[in-house]
């Protein structure tokens, strides 16, 4: 599959917003936004988004952020656009994001949080080689948050504490 990964840019926001308040109800924070608070938003906190493009066409983004807490860790996220679910792009565009990040930038581990009801996710992360860490309740949510680990994917793990 031809996919292309590029940082999300102003320009996408509109789309972006879009997509994200679709998926809302699979995400830790099910608010919807608008397109104003996107702008307001954008290239502030530590998080930072890439598009994921096949054959030119936006179909879903990255999340990405150095984690803090977990030396040489990293927070990975995805969301496809629901008409494009189900054709092996999240299996295909994670591996080549990984790679990505991991040939610019000192990661050791990539972590990820999932909703324990969202069972697509659980069982693409479980085909990416992920395993749980650990889970805890979430205040006002009928399902438990799932925090999950996979090793780097390229090469000998790096010299770091973990
Ligand atoms: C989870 C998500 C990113 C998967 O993206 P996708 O491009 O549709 O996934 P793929 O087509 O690459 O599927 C890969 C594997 O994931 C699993 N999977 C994906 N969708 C699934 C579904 N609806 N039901 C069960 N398993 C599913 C399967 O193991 C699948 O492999 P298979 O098709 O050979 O059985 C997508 O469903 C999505 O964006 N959902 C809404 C937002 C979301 O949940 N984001 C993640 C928050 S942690």
């Amino acid at each position: 599959m031809s996919l292309d990964l590029r940082p999300l840019v102003a320009r996408d926001l509109a789309w972006f917003v879009v997509l994200r308040n679709e998926v809302r109800d699979a995400l830790h924070d099910p608010r919807s936004f608008t397109h104003s608070d996107a702008c307001a938003w954008f290239g502030r906190g530590r998080t930072r988004y890439w598009v994921i493009e096949r054959s030119g066409i936006r179909v879903g983004y990255f999340r990405f952020a150095c984690a803090q807490t977990l030396a040489g860790g990293a927070w990975i996220g995805a969301d496809v656009a629901p008409q494009f679910h189900r054709q092996g792009i999240a299996l295909a565009a994670y591996p080549r994001f990984m790679e990505l990040m991991e040939s610019h930038l000192r990661v050791s581990s990539w972590w990820l949080e999932v909703l324990s009801t969202n069972a697509p996710a659980l069982s693409l992360y479980a085909r990416l080689g992920f395993l749980e860490v650990e889970r805890h309740d979430l205040a006002g949510r009928q399902c438990s948050s799932i925090v999950m680990r996979a090793p780097r994917r390229g090469g000998p793990p790096l010299l770091v504490p973990e």
